[in-house]
């Protein structure tokens, strides 16, 4: 099956690294996809993300583009300028105040205004994702209009339901979009499957080599925070000091784009102190729920959420 190719648009509003990550997931995932920046989204990619140029746009967002076609904003007699060239639609990512306006009123002055008017008049998706702060009337008429005329009005406004912790984390591709197609499923699972069998050597290199550097181990609620292929090795050392017998006996896992989900059974001898529990020198035994967050564009764990009630360990 052919796949009709995206259109993603980058205009010169704040939010740059949306369209770096929105373009990444695109190309990473082999998605046709013609590429169209403004002059201010270039402005906006070099003062937002460094990025100057094709060049560099392309190494910022995977290194693979060859599911992307770049066109020249100024042309308006390419393939996106016309009805019959079909489109699955077109992403305006971020999307200019400026260019809401020209979308409102169907000016065509450039080839994404030309583009989005295409889009709209052959009924097919148009997604904007303005930026601007406060609306005036006239924005918010404009982008009334754009709805009126069928466009979704997507603001980048995330939610901070998941606390957060870094920009990075404020991921503007929903994570419940991505698709678990049967390579991702397996290159997560044996990802995870290396992981479990270095945790079962205590071979804490090994363990690190499937986390990506900025990775944060985290056990829940108390929030205990590690952090770094450097913290992630306390993590093991300080858990293997306090536990030198532990064993993880999984009970269920849920393996999905966005990481693996496990239940296990965690028991050990307490020798050593562990978080803000003195040894007790008892066999102990708990319940854990682990999350191993997925990088897709590292294709490694970005640490580990251990939610777990340790109260048991209290001497
Ligand atoms: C640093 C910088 C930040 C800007 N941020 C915004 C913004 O967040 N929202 C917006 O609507 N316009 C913003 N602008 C203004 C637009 O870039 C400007 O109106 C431009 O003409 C839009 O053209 P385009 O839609 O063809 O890219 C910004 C401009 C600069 C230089």
């Amino acid at each position: 099956m052919t796949r009709l190719p995206v259109i993603l648009a980058i205009t010169g509003a704040s939010g740059a690294p949306y369209a770096v990550r929105l373009l990444e997931v695109l190309a990473t995932h082999s998605v046709p996809t013609w590429l169209l920046v403004s002059t201010h989204g270039w402005r906006l990619l070099a003062q937002e993300c460094g990025l100057k140029d094709d060049r560099e746009l392309k190494k910022a967002t995977g290194g693979d583009w060859a599911s992307v076609r770049v066109f020249d904003d100024s042309d308006r007699g390419a393939a996106p300028a016309s009805g019959s060239a079909r489109t699955a639609g077109m992403v305006i990512c971020p999307c200019s105040m400026g260019t809401v306006a020209a979308v409102a009123h169907g000016t065509s002055r450039s080839l994404i205004e030309r583009a989005a008017d295409v889009v709209l008049k052959e009924r097919r998706k148009l997604i904007l994702v303005p930026r601007e702060t406060p609306l005036s009337l006239v924005h918010l008429r404009n982008l009334a209009l754009a709805a009126e005329a069928g466009a979704v009005v997507l603001p980048a406004a995330p939610g901070f339901y998941h606390k957060p912790a870094k920009v990075s984390d404020l991921d503007p591709v929903e994570l419940m979009r991505r698709e678990v197609t049967p390579e991702v499923y397996r290159e997560v699972r044996e990802l995870w499957k290396a992981h479990s069998m270095a945790e079962d050597g205590r071979d804490i290199a090994g363990l690190i080599a499937t986390l990506t550097p900025d990775c944060v181990y985290e056990v829940l609620p108390g929030g205990a925070r590690w952090e770094g292929h450097a913290g992630a090795t306390r993590f093991y050392t300080e858990l293997l000091a306090a536990f030198p017998d532990v064993h993880f006996d999984l009970q269920n896992i849920i393996i999905g784009p966005q990481g693996v989900c496990e239940e296990a059974k965690v028991t050990g001898t307490h020798r050593g102190t562990w978080l803000a529990y003195p040894a007790t020198g008892r066999r102990v035994e708990f319940r854990v729920v682990i999350f191993f967050p997925w990088d897709l564009a590292r294709r490694k764990f970005t640490g580990e959420r251990v939610f777990t009630d340790l109260s048991g360990l209290a001497g």
